[in-house]
């Protein structure tokens, strides 16, 4: 594969290609630990974590993963987090996009969002806009920015559509399926992640793609967000290789199975 480092393509090189995972969601954790570590203030670790993405989102565009949701900024953090580090998160998106968004064409980037964005700032929700539809008709990876995101405010957004539509047409509970539930979600068009990665160490799911990740592998490294690059990246994927998914079936060490082995609502996709 041209374009990879040298150590980037040693790791690919041992990879099955065939196996790629379609959906790869990151969780980047460790921005402010980063910068502590180095005695900087918190928001250089965030800067420092933006410059990470970007590498990230072109070497998995490189080896061709066709979806990739980083969670960028949590319901939490813009709740919990001190006004002033918020507003440079903003103001750090809103430079991140209009620094990348080239760089995106160039690598054939389609850029998307998930989350209560109307909640934000509305000059940053004109610029991510403006990203979202200059980089509408590039075919290639499908970049998903989890934005003031929360995964169950995302369960009660969905319920509140289903709600709604169950008034309309009239449909009897029992009649509610997982697919439904899915079609309200805001990842409705989109597969289910293959691999869940987590920086920083922390063994948690922190409010992240609650419904999505049911059969998710999850992957932890200690790395810290602003040192994770593609070549990090690679490992995670060929860690996932050397897994068995079973999706609650017995797996090819089990006896045969009669029923399917993907998840009832993903047969149809
Ligand atoms: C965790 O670091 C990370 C975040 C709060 C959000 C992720 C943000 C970025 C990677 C930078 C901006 C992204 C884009 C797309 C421009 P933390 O502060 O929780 O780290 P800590 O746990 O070590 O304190």
């Amino acid at each position: 594969m041209e374009l990879l480092t040298p150590e980037e393509q040693a790791i690919y090189s041992r990879l099955d290609t065939g196996r790629l995972p379609r959906h790869i969601a990151i969780i980047m954790d460790g921005n402010g630990r980063w910068a502590g570590k180095r005695s900087l203030k918190r928001f250089l670790g965030h800067q420092q974590g933006a410059e990470a993405v970007q590498y990230v989102v072109e070497s998995a565009a490189r080896i061709r993963i066709p979806w990739l949701t980083l969670y960028a900024f949590s319901l939490e953090n813009n709740l919990r987090r001190p006004k002033t580090e918020v507003n440079f998160l903003m103001r750090l998106l809103k430079s991140y996009l209009d620094n990348n968004v080239r760089r995106m064409a160039d690598n054939n980037i389609r850029l998307q969002y998930i989350g209560r964005i109307h909640e934000l700032p509305p000059e940053v929700q004109d610029k991510m806009r403006w990203a979202e539809a200059t980089t509408a008709s590039n075919t290639g990876t499908v970049l998903t920015l989890a934005l003031n995101y929360g995964g169950r405010s995302e369960i009660v957004d969905a319920f509140r559509g289903l709600y709604a539509e169950i008034e309309r047409k009239q449909i009897r509970p029992d009649r509610v399926t997982e697919e439904d539930i899915h079609r309200h979600l805001y990842t409705a068009h989109m597969p289910d992640p293959d691999l869940l990665i987590r920086t920083s160490g922390e063994m948690r799911i922190s409010n992240y793609l609650l419904w999505q990740i049911a059969y998710t592998e999850i992957y932890v490294t200690d790395r810290l967000w602003p040192d994770f690059r593609g070549a990090n990246l690679l490992e995670a994927i060929e860690d996932y290789q050397r897994r068995e998914r079973r999706y609650g079936g017995l797996g090819e060490s089990g006896e045969p199975e009669t029923l399917s082995a993907r998840p009832l609502n993903a047969v149809s996709r």
